[in-house]
């Protein structure tokens, strides 16, 4: 049986493009099952996992209980802000603790960048990073390339254009590892001061103009402003921002074809994307919410077949 590379989930760069294969295969096989009348399969019954969220989530916490239950795996979940972590316990603590009560793997959410590797170096147990700060969002990028795949029949070869915040946005940097390993070619738009500097040694070209690169690409994935990340002001004013970097239906409709609208969520509409272009025909946001369970139950079912070895 086939079997990916590595223990934990921690991030795109761990992997590589036989785990992204395994990973969809798999998950082709769990969306049929979640579209069945009975959408469980038994195959997690011996599997407890804990889901920790210090961090705010609908769509991620909600899609990986989701993905568990539909695998018949023990399901505990665990906010931070309803905790002893408020009383100072530190993240080993709470998270040795709940492993105690005899838990496989681990699903964490964290706002600092590398927690999720810190725990996989310091617990016993098969760790997902359900994203760490600005750093990675495996399970993001890897349903956004599963839409992709199955709206254009594959990835390789195509153009995906992400536009907005990519300095604070772990979804952008996951994609970006995701898409170039399966063949894609990927460049950025957004303001200067939101573009990391670096973004070029990653063989990532920046198109200052929004027009210019969705007349360029096939795919435009649209990011969130990630407020609650910003320090100072990184563009003059909200409305500037949206004039200049927000895709609306007009500017849609004038491009020379069709190209797939993606969002990874929550959208805040009117200033990266109007209403109108979200619930279009060439957005594919629910899809992606929907391609989520089935991606998150074939990386927990794969992660699980190694614990079990
Ligand atoms: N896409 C995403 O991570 O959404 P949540 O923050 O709601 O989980």
């Amino acid at each position: 049986m086939k079997e990916l590379s590595v223990n934990h989930l921690l991030g795109i760069k761990y992997i590589n493009k036989a785990d992204i294969d395994l990973i969809f295969e798999t998950a082709d096989q769990f969306k049929e099952v979640i579209n069945r009348p009975i959408k469980k399969v038994p195959s997690l019954r011996d599997i407890t996992i804990a889901n920790i969220f210090f961090e705010n989530s609908t769509r991620t916490r909600l899609s990986f209980e989701l993905a568990q239950k539909r695998l018949s795996a023990d399901v505990i979940s665990f906010s931070a802000a309803q905790s002893s972590v408020k009383k100072g316990e530190t993240l080993i603590d709470t998270v040795n603790n709940i492993l105690s009560m005899k838990v496989d793997m681990v699903v964490m959410r964290h706002e600092k960048p590398g927690a999720a590797h810190f725990l996989a170096n310091n617990v016993n147990a098969s760790i997902v990073n359900a994203g760490d700060g600005a750093h990675e969002h495996p399970t993001q990028a890897l349903l956004d390339s599963y839409t992709i795949r199955e709206k254009l029949g594959g990835v390789e070869g195509k153009k995906i254009v992400i536009v907005g915040d990519i300095l604070h946005s772990r979804v952008a940097l996951s994609n970006i590892f995701a898409l170039q390993m399966q063949g894609a070619e990927v460049r950025v738009c957004g303001p200067k001061t939101l573009i990391p500097r670096y973004i070029e040694s990653l063989g990532v070209k920046v198109e200052p103009n929004l027009r210019k690169a969705l007349e360029w690409g096939d795919v435009a994935n649209m990011l969130r402003v990630q407020n609650e990340r910003l320090d100072v002001n990184y563009f003059p004013s909200t409305r500037e921002y949206a004039q200049q970097y927000g895709l609306d239906k007009q500017l849609l409709d004038s491009l020379n074809k069709e190209i797939i609208i993606m969002h990874p969520g929550p959208i805040n509409r009117g200033v990266e994307i109007t209403s109108d272009v979200a619930d279009s025909q060439q957005s594919v946001i629910l899809e992606q919410v929907e391609n989520g369970v089935a991606v998150r139950m074939a990386v927990i079912y794969l992660l699980a077949s190694k614990i079990k070895q």
